[in-house]
């Protein structure tokens, strides 16, 4: 599939996004490490960037050593700097982690005018090397998100089925509209990704409800179930699609869905004109 849209489009990666939200254990990093099992899983060149100081993807994804990390590639910010930072995970080949660390913390600040494109930069010509890239987000919409999303082409907001699940996805579709008029025309949102859902409960049957009836199609129709397994798969460092258990096969099933709306978005992006009218 990769090679296909390569050569429709000539472009390299197929698809990068950022998975962001306002607010810290929604699922961003689970909903990043799901992805990206999946996309490797289909033979997909995948690179993870890690942007959240708590570094919990990089822990899940096992690298092993590194030397630098996305703090020391914010700090140094030159054309391709990345390549340097940028190791195999522990998942296996095709699957590559810019790791993060604590530190990254002091890079949420803005340095000048081009700061919010510092992530971009670096990884000039990285990127090309890979099908798939996706970026973690920290759980703020500070410098550090903005840095991901004037690097990537879609973000996908997450949120659980919950109280603030209506205005967390407002304050994150706001923000991205906002780094897509100042620093990167053609973000385009993914979607919201609904997760740790428990449809058959009348709460969670509420506020998936009530985020359709706001945001419509918006809303991607696959939610993630929450499943012990997730947590499971997570600890031992595996991706959830080679956790054998039922629980993990639903949620795998889900981010193969997921994988799949978002490929076809990105693909969609690269022919269809904006129209300055529809929903960023
Ligand atoms: N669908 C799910 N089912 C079960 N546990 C989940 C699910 N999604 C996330 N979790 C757990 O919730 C916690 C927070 O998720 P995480 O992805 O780290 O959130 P964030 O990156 O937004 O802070 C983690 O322990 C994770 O394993
Ligand atoms: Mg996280």
């Amino acid at each position: 599939m990769a090679t296909k849209d390569r050569s429709q489009h000539g472009q390299r990666p197929v698809l990068s996004c950022a998975v962001m939200a306002l607010k810290g254990g929604v699922g961003k990093s689970t909903t990043t490490l799901g992805l990206a099992g999946a996309a490797w899983e289909r033979g997909l060149r995948t690179l993870v960037v890690d942007l959240d100081p708590q570094a919990n993807t990089t822990a899940a994804l096992d690298p092993g050593s590194f030397r630098y990390t996305s703090s020391d590639v914010l700090a140094d910010a030159r054309p391709g700097v990345a390549a340097d930072a940028v190791v195999q995970s522990g998942w296996g080949v095709g699957l590559d982690v810019l790791p993060s660390e604590r530190a990254l913390e002091h890079r949420a600040v803005s340095v000048g005018q081009d700061s919010a494109q510092r992530l971009r930069v670096s990884l000039t010509g990285v990127v090309d090397t890979y099908d798939v890239v996706l970026v973690d987000c920290p759980p703020s919409l500070g410098e550090l998100t903005r840095n991901a999303l004037a690097a990537v082409q879609l973000a996908l907001v997450v949120t659980e089925p919950s109280f603030f699940a209506l205005p967390g996805a407002e304050q994150a579709l706001g923000a991205l509209s906002i780094v897509r008029a100042e620093a990167n025309l053609a973000l385009r949102a993914a979607g919201i990704l609904v997760n740790r859902a428990r449809p058959q409960t009348s709460e969670h049957a509420f506020r998936l409800a009530e985020l359709r009836a706001a945001y419509g199609d918006l809303v991607l129709a696959t939610v993630v179930p929450e499943r012990t397994s997730v947590q499971q798969a997570q600890g031992a460092c595996v991706p959830i699609q080679t956790w054998r258990s039922p629980g993990a096969r639903e949620v795998a099933d889900a981010y193969e869905d997921v994988l799949d709306s978002l490929l076809l978005r990105a693909t969609t992006n690269l022919t269809a004109p904006l129209t300055g009218t529809e929903h960023p």
